[in-house]
C-alpha cells in the first residue's frame, strides 16, 4: 500500500496536469490558471479551470473536480488500476508488483494479539467484570465485540514478545498501543475496558478504552491515535459488526457512543454505528453509503449532539443520501433508553422524520411564533442551513416542510423562498456554496481572498476591518491569517478550510491587473451595509404585516442609524 502511494507520487511529479488534459480538450491560459470547455457536461462558456499550482482541475459549472488520476479515469471511463497503468507508462515509471508490506502486516498482528490479550484479561479482573455486569452486557455481546480489559501493568508487552513473531520498537510504537517515556515503551491503556475497533473487513485496527469508575487517569474514553492502519476520519465503531444488518435493513443508525452500539446489538438492533470521539466526517459517510443510502441520526439530546446532527445534514446533502433524525429525549442516550424499554428504539425508527424537519422542529420547540426575535432566530437558522445545501431541489423540498410547521406566516416563507431559491444578491450565505456556481461571477469576498493568495507572502492590510466580511468561511480564513504570523498557502491548504483555499486558487483566472485590493475592500464594506439594511427591511416588513407600530418604529430608528453609519464609513448614502 505504501509502495503504491510512493509510485503514485512519483507519477504525479513527473506528469503535468495541463499537458495531460490538453490531450483531450483545448485549454487557454487565464491568469495563473488554464481554462476550457468542461468535457464532463455540455456548456458554451468555459467554466473548467486547471490550476498548475494545485495540479488539480475543477469545473465550476458541474462541480466535477480532481487530480490527474481522477481526470484520466473519468474521461477514459477506466478504473483506478488501469489509470495507474496508463499514466505510469506515460511517466516512464515502472510499476512494482504490490508486495505485502511487512510493516503494515506487523501492525495488524500486534493489534490482533493485543485484542486477544485484553479479551482474556477481562475474565481475570474482578473490577472489570463487575462493571460489565452492571452495564448489562451479556456473554454474547462481549464475544461479538471482543470486549476486553487492559490491566494496570506491563504484561501486554511481555505477551506480545512471547509469541513466534518478534516486534521491534518502531512496530510497537506505530501500533498505537504504546508510548515512549524516557526512551522506554509504556502501555498506553491502563485499567480500561477495551473495545476493539475493526476495519470493514474485520481486522482489529485500534481500540477505544473506557475508564473504570475509581480510575481518574486520563479522559473517559481514550482511543488509538492515528496510525498507519487506523485513520479516525474514515472509520466508525461497528462498521464490521453491523454491516450485514445495515444492508438487510437498508438503513444505518448513527449514534454517539460505542456502548450504545453494543447495547443496541444486544437488544436486536444490529444496524448501528458510532463515530469514535470525532466529529462526523464525509469519508465515514461515504464508506457507509456503500451499504445503504439511508442514514438515521440519533445523537445524544445535549447541545453537542444537536450540533453534530446539523453537521450531518450538510454533509449528507453533499452526498445525495437520505438523512433522518430522531430523539432519545428524555433519555440521555440510546443505551439508557434501551435499558429502560427496548421497544422504544423500534418506535423511534418507525417514526423517524427527515433530518431537516427534525432539526427544524427542535429549533422551534421552545420558540414563540409571535415574538420577533424568536422568529428571526429561527429564520436565520433556516436561511443559514439552506444556503449550505448545494442542491437546489433539496432546498426546495426543505422549504416545503417550513409550511407544515405553521410557525411562519406565508409571506415570510414566500420571501425566504425567493432568497434561497433564486439566489438573489440578498444574502451572505449564498457565497458559501462555491460548488455549482458560475465561475464568472465570484463574489467580491471570494475575489478578495484570491487576491490575497496570489502572492507567496500572505498579509492582510492593517486597516482592514474583518467585520465587513460576512461570508463566514472567508471571515474565518481572514481571521486566521491575521492572527498568525507568516501564514503560507501550504499551511492554509492543511487547515479545515482547504476547499475554500483551493477554490480561491482556481479563481486566479478571474483576476486581472486592474483589480485593486482597497477598491474592492470599499465595495465589500458597501455590500455589508446594504445587506444589513435589507435585513432590517425584512424585519420591518414582518412587523408591519403584524401591525405592530411600536416595533416597526423601533426598527426604523435602527435603520436610520445604520444609514448614517454607512454614510460615515463609505461616503455613500
Ligand atoms: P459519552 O460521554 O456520551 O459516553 O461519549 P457514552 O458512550 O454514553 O459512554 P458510557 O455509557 O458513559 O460508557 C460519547 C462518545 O464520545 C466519545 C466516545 O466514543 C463515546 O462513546 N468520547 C467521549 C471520547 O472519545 N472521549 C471522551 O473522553 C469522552
Ligand atoms: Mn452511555
Amino acid at each position: 500500500m505504501d509502495e503504491n502511494r510512493i509510485q503514485i507520487e512519483e507519477i504525479r511529479n513527473r506528469l503535468d496536469i495541463v499537458d495531460q488534459i490538453s490531450k483531450y480538450l483545448e485549454l487557454k491560459p487565464a491568469g495563473k490558471n488554464y481554462q476550457g470547455l468542461c468535457p464532463f457536461h455540455t456548456e458554451k462558456t468555459p467554466s473548467f479551470i486547471v490550476s498548475p499550482e494545485l495540479q488539480r482541475y475543477k469545473c465550476f459549472g458541474c462541480g466535477e473536480a480532481g487530480d490527474i488520476f481522477n481526470f484520466v479515469q473519468k474521461i477514459e471511463g477506466i478504473d483506478f488500476p488501469e489509470t495507474l497503468e496508463k499514466l505510469a507508462k506515460e511517466a516512464g515509471v515502472e510499476l512494482k508488483k504490490p508486495k505485502v508490506n511487512s510493516h503494515i502486516a506487523k501492525l495488524y498482528e500486534i493489534n490482533k494479539l493485543a485484542g486477544r490479550y485484553y479479551y482474556t484479561q477481562l475474565k481475570k479482573n474482578k473490577e472489570a467484570t463487575e462493571y460489565i455486569d452492571k452495564r448489562g452486557f451479556d456473554k454474547n455481546s462481549i464475544y461479538k465485540f471482543a470486549v476486553g480489559y487492559a490491566p494496570g501493568d506491563f504484561t501486554l508487552l511481555e505477551y506480545l514478545q512471547s509469541g513466534d513473531t518478534k516486534f521491534n520498537k518502531k512496530e510497537l510504537l506505530d501500533s498505537g498501543l504504546f508510548t515512549l517515556k524516557n526512551s522506554k515503551l509504556r502501555t498506553k491503556f491502563f485499567k480500561r475496558i477495551m473495545f476493539p475497533i475493526r476495519s470493514t473487513s474485520g481486522k482489529v485496527i485500534g481500540f477505544s478504552g473506557r475508564i473504570l469508575p475509581g480510575n481518574d487517569r486520563g479522559p473517559k474514553y481514550m482511543n488509538t491515535p492515528e496510525t498507519p492502519i487506523y485513520h479516525k476520519k474514515e472509520n466508525v465503531f461497528g462498521q464490521y459488526e453491523s454491516r450485514k444488518a445495515i444492508r438487510k435493513e437498508n438503513l444505518v443508525i448513527f449514534c454517539e457512543g460505542q456502548t450504545d452500539v453494543i447495547s443496541a446489538h444486544q437488544f436486536g438492533y444490529e444496524n448501528i454505528v458510532a463515530p469514535l470521539g470525532t466529529a462526523l466526517t464525509i469519508d465515514q459517510l461515504k464508506n457507509l453509503s456503500k451499504l445503504t443510502k439511508n442514514f438515521l441520526f440519533i445523537f445524544d439530546s445535549d447541545s453537542a449532539g444537536q450540533e453534530a446532527m446539523q453537521r450531518a445534514l450538510i454533509l449528507i446533502s453533499q452526498l445525495n443520501l437520505q438523512a433522518y433524525g430522531a430523539s432519545v429525549n428524555p433519555y440521555k442516550d440510546i443505551d439508557e433508553m434501551l435499558q429502560d424499554n427496548p421497544k422504544k428504539l423500534k418506535t423511534l425508527i418507525k417514526n423517524k422524520t427527515d433530518l431537516f424537519s427534525f432539526l427544524l422542529s427542535k429549533k422551534i420547540e421552545d420558540k414563540n411564533p409571535s415574538n420577533y426575535s424568536d422568529i428571526n432566530t429561527v429564520l436565520n437558522w433556516v436561511q443559514e442551513t439552506l444556503e449550505k445545501i448545494s442542491s437546489q431541489s433539496l432546498r426546495s423540498i426543505y422549504l416545503k416542510s417550513l409550511t407544515n410547521t405553521h410557525f411562519f406566516e406565508e409571506e415570510v416563507i414566500r420571501d425566504l423562498r425567493k432568497r434561497v431559491l433564486d439566489g438573489e444578491h440578498f444574502n451572505s450565505f449564498n457565497e458559501e456554496k462555491s460548488n455549482n456556481k458560475s465561475h464568472s461571477n465570484i463574489s467580491r469576498e471570494e475575489k478578495m481572498l484570491a487576491l490575497l493568495l496570489v502572492h507567496e507572502e500572505i498579509t492582510i492590510p492593517e486597516d482592514f476591518d474583518l467585520k465587513y466580511f460576512i461570508n463566514t468561511n472567508i471571515n474565518k480564513i481572514l481571521k486566521f491569517i491575521k492572527s498568525h504570523k507568516n501564514v503560507t498557502k501550504k499551511l492554509l491548504l492543511e487547515e479545515d478550510f482547504k476547499q475554500y483555499i483551493e477554490d480561491a486558487i482556481f479563481h486566479f483566472s478571474q483576476l486581472d491587473e486592474k483589480d485593486d485590493m482597497y477598491k474592492l475592500y470599499n465595495l465589500i464594506k458597501k455590500d455589508y451595509y446594504e445587506n444589513k439594511e435589507r435585513e432590517l427591511e425584512k424585519e420591518i416588513a414582518i412587523a408591519e404585516t403584524r401591525h405592530d407600530n411600536k416595533e416597526s418604529e423601533r426598527l426604523l430608528k435602527q435603520f436610520l442609524k445604520l444609514t448614517q453609519e454607512k454614510k460615515n464609513e463609505t461616503g455613500d448614502s
